[in-house]
């Protein structure tokens, strides 16, 4: 055999032995999707177990396994597991929406909590060894220190929160009795879409702040609200860690690889590092789109913190991650882009 054949065959080999099966919860969802088309990229195969609560068929690419059901039927997950062979799993399904936690809070500690428990006994059961879980910079509340680092005191504001931290927890003691190992990784505000144009938010009505300018600039909608206008920042609005949705991801490839290759349980923030006011992103927006926005003040939102900027030396250091999106024009133009799309689909 030649050396070069060798060489190929060797590199070959090893991207095989590379090759993982992996659970995504929530798949045909925002940033579940995302997921989905980054393990393809890889030469990885997902497959999707989605309740359709939120999400959509269309944000499936054809050919991935998909499965119709929620992350707390047991039964299911079990029969997912055997017939898939699942290596990992990335755990995306959950209730987002802030102020609904606050209105609603049971459908957050059921959807949340108890059946995210329910399907990490599943993954235990089904000899699942590495688990990825989204969790949120909810967690931490209103904190005097920016940026937060992952040590700092876990005070949820509102049960979104709350109902996350419990599911961390569980995941935590979990992993300590059987050889289940874990990434958590705590989101701070995920936002823009597939720089390509495969994937990015349809949620109908829309519930996040870019999301809901974008939708402004292209007359989607009349006019939008700044909720708060009298918080302790520098104009007095809200101020968040924007990061990319690709660079969410991208630490979630970094995690898989890193459990993999036998990494020790780990918790990390998932941001930038720097913040943005409601009033920085409304401007960046009108900007991108060309087109003023029609914007008044209204009062704070109930389960709001002031600030929340993520200290994300840990997800640096420890997982090698280094974001390529990290400008708020990019992140706002990929939504932008992804909203037109919409648009011109009549979604
Ligand atoms: N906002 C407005 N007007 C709107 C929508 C939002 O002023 O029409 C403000 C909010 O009051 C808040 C900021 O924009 O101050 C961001 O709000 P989002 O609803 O976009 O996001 P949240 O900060 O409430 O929540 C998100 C994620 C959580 C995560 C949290 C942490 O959904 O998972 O960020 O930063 F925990």
């Amino acid at each position: 055999m030649s050396a070069t054949l060798a060489a190929h065959r060797l590199k070959r080999d090893v991207v095989m032995s590379e090759r993982m099966t992996v659970l995504v919860t929530g798949g045909a969802g925002y940033i579940g999707s995302h997921m989905v088309l980054a393990l393809l990229d890889a030469g990885h195969r997902p497959v999707i177990i989605d309740d359709f609560s939120t999400g959509h068929e269309k944000l499936v690419p054809s050919g991935v396994p998909l499965f119709r059901g929620n992350v707390g039927d047991s039964a299911l997950v079990a029969e997912i597991c055997d017939s898939h062979k699942i290596d990992a799993v990335a755990h995306f399904a959950a209730s987002i929406v802030v102020p609904e936690s606050v209105t609603d809070p049971l459908k957050y500690f059921v959807n949340n909590t108890v059946n995210t428990t329910r399907f990490i006994a599943a993954c235990v059961d089904a000899g699942i060894k590495r688990f990825v879980f989204s969790s949120t910079a909810a967690v931490y509340g209103n904190q005097d220190v920016s940026p937060i680092h992952e040590g700092a005191n876990t005070q949820p504001e509102n049960p979104y929160g709350s109902s996350k931290l419990m599911s961390e927890m569980v995941l935590r003691d979990s992993a300590m009795a059987t050889d289940l190992s874990y990434v958590i990784l705590r989101y701070f505000n995920v936002a823009g879409a597939d720089p390509q144009g495969r994937s990015g938010q349809l949620s109908q009505p829309a519930t996040h702040l870019i999301k809901i300018a974008v939708e402004a600039a292209i007359g989607k909608r009349a006019a939008m609200q700044v909720y708060g206008t009298d918080y302790p920042t520098p104009d007095g609005t809200c101020i968040r860690d924007y990061i990319h949705v690709s660079d969410l991801i991208a630490a979630h490839m970094a995690a898989l690889s890193y459990l993999q290759k036998g990494g020790a349980s780990l918790l990390a923030n998932c941001g930038y590092g720097h913040g943005a006011s409601v009033r920085d992103v409304l401007d960046v927006v009108a900007s991108v789109a060309g087109q003023p926005l029609d914007v008044t003040d209204a009062p704070r939102r109930p389960g709001d913190a002031a600030v929340l900027v993520a200290d994300s030396t840990k997800l640096r250091s420890a997982l090698g991650w280094a974001p390529r999106y990290d400008d708020l024009h990019q992140i706002v133009s990929d939504a932008l882009a992804w909203e037109r799309i919409n648009s011109q689909c009549g979604r």
